[in-house]
């Protein structure tokens, strides 16, 4: 494939899903590179897998959100970022970055939007007894876990799972989701 897309994906945390990014990216015939990771958080453990693939980090605080932007938006342009990944990442990005990067922002979430937007979507589907949950990729917009659904994949809740045994489902589910729902994207979305 000629001409890969320049992709930064954006993580707070544990980044299972940017390894798994990582990997795919590394796979013959997929339209992505990765070329930095942005963190809200110096201690993100997802920030070793960035380490060890010699892929440059930013490190953000966010304890303002507009300066902190403008440094990102600032290291994006430089680098020519065209796609951006959130991939747990749990900072609420502002408006104006979003219509900056308008169409090119993902996000996946664990739940089947539009029901369950928000946080501990695993808890509360167990507590309102739903019978499926999944997870969903979906643009990115002004509004929390609300842009257009570009892939979602769904599970049966069984008897006995729990917010832990459903969070293990969902992100293994996630590992095929992700890259499936950018291959999407950039096919015939
Ligand atoms: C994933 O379940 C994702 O859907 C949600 O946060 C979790 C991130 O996990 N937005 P990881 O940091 O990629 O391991």
């Amino acid at each position: 494939m000629l001409g890969k897309i320049n992709t930064a994906i954006f993580i707070s945390g544990r980044g299972s899903n940017l390894k798994n990014l990582i990997k795919f990216s590394k796979k013959k015939d997929n339209p992505i590179k990765i070329i930095l990771v942005v963190s809200n958080n110096k201690n993100a453990k997802g920030l070793i897998y960035a380490k060890n693939n010699n892929i440059p980090f930013l490190v953000c605080n966010f304890k303002n959100k507009n300066s902190s932007e403008k440094k990102i938006i600032k290291r994006l342009k430089k680098t020519k970022v065209e796609l951006i990944c959130l991939a747990g990442f749990m900072i609420i990005l502002t408006s104006n970055f979003i219509k900056k990067y308008n169409k090119t922002i993902l996000n996946i979430h664990p739940s089947l939007l539009p029901k369950y937007k928000g946080l501990n979507t695993h808890e509360r589907v167990i507590n309102n007894n739903e019978k499926f949950t999944g997870s969903t990729v979906h643009l990115v917009n002004a509004k929390l876990d609300s842009g257009k659904i570009i892939l979602q994949r769904k599970i049966k809740i069984l008897k006995n799972d729990s917010p832990k045994s459903l969070e293990k489902k969902i992100l293994k589910l996630e590992y095929k989701l992700y890259p499936d729902a950018i291959l999407k994207f950039f096919s015939n979305f």
